[in-house]
């Protein structure tokens, strides 16, 4: 594993092969619908074994039955137990003990009560921050696990040894695009990027990679019927969770994607539905590279991983 280098866009125009994953094992949190289970499902069909975490046990029970290789496991990613509990049954299901692949898919959208206006007359309310606590506190306990799992299975110096190992986070449209009206969905998305952005450049010491897929529209539960039906008749082409199946499949094939945000778009943008727009790092703006490297200066990468 290579210590973090930009190299241009990742080119998602070509084909690839992911038979080497065969065997391996994933976690896919909120695996039991809508572009979860679409991950699960890619995964499947190329012999990857999934352990798959959702609140939904009918869902989750169903789909389990439906793929062979696969485990349901009930789990509320904001919950720390239920997610240590999720790890340790990934790591009993899988053949080597070993976890290869954490996607941390799960992820809610409810009207934001950050913004909402209450009235002339009355006192602002405490907003209730369920889509922080999902979406962002659920999300870095996925993180954190993914990382004890992966120093725990390849240590913390880099050798040729090691077996490649990746952190999925997952953004959206709302993770670069202006969203009015929902600060808290945007603010969880953006933080996504965040997170990848801060350990792209260590991950390489424990064998691992880490990136971010952000999905545009795609027709799942997050919101109702009516709202995607309004979406739809405003002229906007959805994306497919498919083709965010086979994005998933394109960074895990490839051990040199690291440090990537990979946009699953319409097809009207993409040939396959998914594209690298190159928003993680400012090639060209000498600046802002040279901010970076005064960012790190104190720090060093080649210090280590943990000074
Ligand atoms: N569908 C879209 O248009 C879209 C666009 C951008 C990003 N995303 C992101 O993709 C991810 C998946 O969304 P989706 O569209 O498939 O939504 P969905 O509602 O169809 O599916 C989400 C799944 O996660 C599960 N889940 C919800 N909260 C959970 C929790 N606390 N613990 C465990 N499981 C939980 C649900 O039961 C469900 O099975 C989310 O992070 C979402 O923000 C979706």
């Amino acid at each position: 594993m290579q210590s973090y280098k930009h190299a241009g866009p990742v080119d998602c125009t070509v084909d690839f092969d992911p038979s080497h994953l065969k065997g391996k094992t994933a976690i896919v949190t909120g695996g039991a619908n809508g572009l979860g289970e679409a991950y699960v499902r890619s995964l499947v069909a190329i012999g990857v074994k999934v352990c798959f975490g959702d609140l939904d046990i009918e869902g989750g029970m169903k789909l389990e039955e439906e793929l062979q290789g696969t485990k349901f496991i009930r789990c509320d990613t904001s919950n720390w137990d239920d997610q240590v509990q999720l790890f340790k049954e990934a790591a009993s299901f899988s053949q080597t003990g070993k976890i290869a692949y954490v996607i941390a898919n799960a992820g809610i959208h409810r009207p934001d009560e950050v913004y909402l206006y209450s009235s002339n007359d009355q006192e602002p309310q405490k907003p209730e921050l369920s889509v922080i606590d999902v979406n962002i506190c659920g999300s870095l306990y996925t993180t954190k696990l993914a990382l004890h799992y992966f120093m725990k299975q390849n240590g913390q110096n880099p050798s040729s040894v090691q077996e490649d190992t990746c952190l999925i986070l997952i953004g959206s449209g709302a993770a670069f695009l202006d969203v009015p009206r929902a600060p808290q969905y945007c603010a969880s998305k953006w933080a996504m990027r965040g997170v990848m952005h801060s350990l792209r450049r260590t991950a390489f010491y424990y064998g691992s990679r880490v990136n971010v897929i952000s999905p545009w529209y795609v027709k799942t539960k997050i919101l109702s019927e009516e709202a995607f039906a309004h979406v739809s008749n405003a002229g906007v082409q959805f994306a497919e969770a498919e083709d965010a199946g086979q994005c998933l499949l394109r960074i895990l094939s490839d051990k040199n994607i690291n440090g990537h945000s990979i946009f699953v778009s319409g097809r009207k943008w993409a040939s396959r539905g998914y594209m690298d727009l190159d928003l993680e790092d400012f090639s060209g703006n000498a600046l802002i590279q040279e901010m970076q490297e005064d960012q790190m200066r104190p720090a060093p990468v080649s210090k280590g991983l943990f000074i």
